[in-house]
């Protein structure tokens, strides 16, 4: 049996959530924002920040994963799935489960700028700082975490412990 370690359970998340959408209410309740989530990790965040989110907006996702001798679409980050449209003048809102060492995001957000949008910020709800290798800078984040392996809430080891409803660290041992 996989050992967790709960470092914050739901209510403390939920407090961080109505946080986040607090901010993100003030800055961008007139302009109709795209919320973006990247896949797969942010789908539980996302559903419920979006739910505090009491003004008109759309949702979409997109896929990512690192760069391995692949086609890269945009630079280092692989994009998969059906994101290719046009966000020109759309005000953007990347939201992502944990920035870990910042390449993944550091890319998209160059990949998602080059498509000349009217903003892009970030809402992450977790950050590794100690681990990371680009610099990113992270408009609304929820919590910073140490460096460890982190699941539930939405983030995963190999596919397993999305649905658990807190958030713990995972011994590295018991992940495959
Ligand atoms: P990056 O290292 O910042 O590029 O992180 C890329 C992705 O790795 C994140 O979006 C997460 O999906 C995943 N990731 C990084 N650290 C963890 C973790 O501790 N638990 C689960 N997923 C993680």
């Amino acid at each position: 049996m996989a050992k967790l370690e709960m470092l914050f359970p739901r209510q403390e998340i939920d407090m961080a959530v109505k946080r986040l959408a607090e901010e993100i209410s003030r800055d961008f309740r007139d302009k109709t924002p795209i919320v973006l989530g990247v896949l797969k990790g942010s789908f539980i965040f996302l559903a419920d920040l979006v739910r505090r989110l009491e003004f008109p907006l759309e949702i979409d996702f997109i896929t990512l994963s690192s760069y391995k001798n692949g086609v890269s679409s945009c630079g280092e980050v692989k994009m998969a799935g059906s994101f290719n449209r046009d966000i020109k003048g759309r005000h953007i809102i990347v939201v992502e489960d944990i920035v870990d060492t910042g390449l993944t995001l550091h890319y998209l957000l160059e990949c998602l700028r080059s498509g000349s949008p009217a903003s892009v910020k970030l809402c992450a709800l977790l950050e590794k700082p100690s681990r990371r290798k680009k610099a990113v800078d992270i408009d609304y984040l929820g919590f910073t975490v140490p460096d460890s392996f982190i699941v539930g809430y939405g983030m995963d080891c190999a596919e397993r412990y999305r649905n658990l409803p807190d958030i713990s660290c995972l011994n590295q041992e018991d992940c495959p």
